[in-house]
């Protein structure tokens, strides 16, 4: 199975997985079911941006992820609430919220710990409509995952969690037009979409007496740089407090993996590229360092082109080698369809040079042809 973003263009593919709505709700789609259309209208409206369906290549194939669907669900829901009623002047239940999300954030760092030598899978984020809830899932997680090997305690993971997944929950104060605008933006507009980290923070101040200054600190800072570059303060190396520090590199690292509608996606090879020119200049060298050793720049469950013109399917990780990981590969430079070889690109001069969204159809062509087996 592998992960495809949720459109129009994967009705009648098999879902590999069972998804609900929340945990313990009926299904919007169960493991093995076709998905239609509905469906695919469903998870839209649901907030869903991409599932899992089987492969048609790798039917069998599963990837392992270090935080549970369950989990995130759990997280987005929590989310979900505080951004909903972040911005209306009523206070009500936001005790309640806090408690819901210091419980889900928690769960995110069992999780975490739990899952101590692997790299962490998170996938692109692609549907614009529900990029922040997603991309704040992975920011948490990437987040825990570096303060977890930086050797913080259980305590202080849930604090950098917590800011760390509210980081951009000022963007409730921006206009849609200005946040969802393709093109870019004026002068004036960007300046409204800067606003979000300081009215964040204000808004936890004024709502949400439970979140301790150190979580909500990483709102207020999240867009500030080590060499002076970044804002609402301008703040410089490590007058920017740890834990904004650490959001700092998940929020790049994440957002450059992403694809949005004005943006073009960056290869994997550019992502690593554009960290490591900031590294020590304007991105926390220790954080960048560890995310690029335990996160991995692909997903298990991509497809992949190596720098040789191979195709393949990313089917295991490497740590510290964030595009060379372990790739069954299906067809050579041309799309000829070759008997299926895994190869462990660790320690070899091949690397990820590309990540496709399909197989090429000349490929699926060929080993369909052949009854599905690919001639050996
Ligand atoms: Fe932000």
């Amino acid at each position: 199975m592998r992960k495809v973003p949720v459109s129009p263009a994967i009705v009648g593919r098999v879902s590999a997985k069972t998804i609900r709505n929340r945990p313990g709700h009926l299904p919007l789609v169960t493991k093995g079911a076709i998905i239609t259309a509905s469906v695919v209208d469903a998870l839209l409206r649901r907030g869903k941006t991409w599932v899992w369906v089987k492969d048609e290549i790798f039917p069998e194939f599963e990837a392992d992820e270090v935080v549970s669907q369950e989990t995130r669900e759990v997280l987005t829901t929590a989310l979900g609430q505080i951004f909903r009623d972040a911005a209306s002047p009523k206070k009500l239940n936001r005790e309640r919220q806090e408690d819901l999300l210091s419980n889900a954030v928690r769960r995110l760092v069992e999780e975490v710990a739990a899952n101590d030598d692997v790299v962490v899978n998170i996938g692109r984020v692609r549907a614009w409509d529900n990029y922040t809830f997603e991309h704040s899932v992975h920011v948490a997680t990437l987040a825990t995952v570096i303060g977890k090997r930086m050797l913080m305690t259980d305590d202080q993971l849930v604090r950098l969690g917590t800011g760390a997944i509210l980081h951009d929950l000022g963007k409730v104060t921006v206009p849609q037009e200005i946040l969802h605008k393709p093109g870019p933006l004026t002068d004036e507009e960007f300046e409204i979409v800067k606003s979000h980290a300081r009215n964040g923070w204000d808004m936890v101040h004024e709502g949400y007496q439970n979140i301790m200054p150190t979580s909500s600190i990483v709102i207020l800072q999240h867009h500030e740089r080590l060499d002076g570059s970044g804002y609402p303060q301008g703040l410089k190396g490590d007058d920017i407090y740890i834990f904004s520090r650490i959001t700092a590199v998940a929020d790049v690292l994440d957002a450059v993996r992403a694809e949005r509608n004005y943006r073009r996606t960056y290869r994997p090879t550019e992502v690593l590229r554009i960290m490591l020119q900031d590294a020590g200049v304007r991105l926390d060298a220790a954080a960048v360092e560890i995310a690029l050793r335990h996160v991995s720049l692909v997903s298990a469950g991509e497809i992949v082109r190596l720098t040789n013109g191979q195709l393949g399917m990313v089917t295991g990780l490497n740590v510290g080698e964030p595009l060379r990981p372990v790739v069954s590969v299906v067809a050579d430079d041309l799309d000829r369809a070759m008997p299926i070889e895994e190869m462990d690109l660790s320690g070899t001069s091949l690397q990820i040079a590309d990540v496709l969204d399909e197989w090429p159809p000349a490929v699926l062509e060929q080993i369909k042809g052949a009854g599905g087996q690919i001639p050996h």
